[in-house]
């Protein structure tokens, strides 16, 4: 049974998604920790009525106790790697992972981001997207999962969906479309990393 960890800094909707997804017994992995980055992020509840075990792991400290950003880091590494993680998977987590983060984790990291391959990379890419509609510059949009790299929103696509914008949209029915096919992509991709490492297990 491969060991799920999330991260997340929101509402959590997505980690809902994976929750259902991976909640049973039956699945070949399960959910075993959620970190957030802000106490009061949603998605702690959600994690919590699941009984998952949830870590608090904010920056802030580190800051004030003029830590570095490795250091705050590399304790979040240290803790998954405690907690026997075999793959994470970034649902919303707003900070940037260092190299030295991912050298540290050392097994896959997957970032769920609202945006196609090369587009809008960094924070609100679905609202760039829909501005850059209003400007008739593009007409589609989409959502990618892909493997986390030191590099922001750059590494190899696992998964990645268009969705087409019209007139119609809004930026809200344009963000509720965006979301729905996140909640579905973020299962599927995580899905199908799953059964690739169990497979190179042998
Ligand atoms: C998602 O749109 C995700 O792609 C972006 O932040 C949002 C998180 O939503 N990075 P939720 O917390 O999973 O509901």
């Amino acid at each position: 049974m491969l060991r799920l960890a999330v991260l997340i800094s929101g509402n959590g909707s997505n980690l809902q998604a994976l929750i259902e997804a991976f909640g049973s017994n039956q699945s070949a992995a399960r959910i075993v920790l959620v970190v957030s980055n802000r106490r009061k992020a949603y998605g702690l509840e959600r994690a919590k009525k699941a009984q998952i075990t949830t870590l608090y792991h904010p920056l802030g400290p580190y800051k004030r106790q003029g830590q570095s950003r490795i250091t705050y880091d590399l304790d979040l590494a240290h803790a998954l790697k405690a907690a026997g993680v075999d793959l994470l998977i970034l649902a919303g987590w707003m900070h940037i992972l260092s190299a030295e983060f991912l050298g540290a984790f050392e097994g896959p990291v997957l970032n769920l981001h609202p945006a196609l391959p090369g587009e809008f990379a960094g924070i609100q890419a679905i609202e760039r997207a829909f501005a850059a509609f209003e400007r008739g510059e593009i007409t589609q949009t989409g959502v990618m999962v892909h493997r986390v790299i030191p590099e922001v929103d750059a590494g190899s696509v696992i998964l990645s969906e268009k969705i087409q914008i019209s007139q119609r949209d809004s930026l809200d029915s344009l963000r509720e479309r965006i979301h729905s096919l996140e909640h579905r992509l973020i299962v599927q991709a995580t899905a199908q990393v799953v059964d690739e490492m169990i497979a190179s297990k042998g």
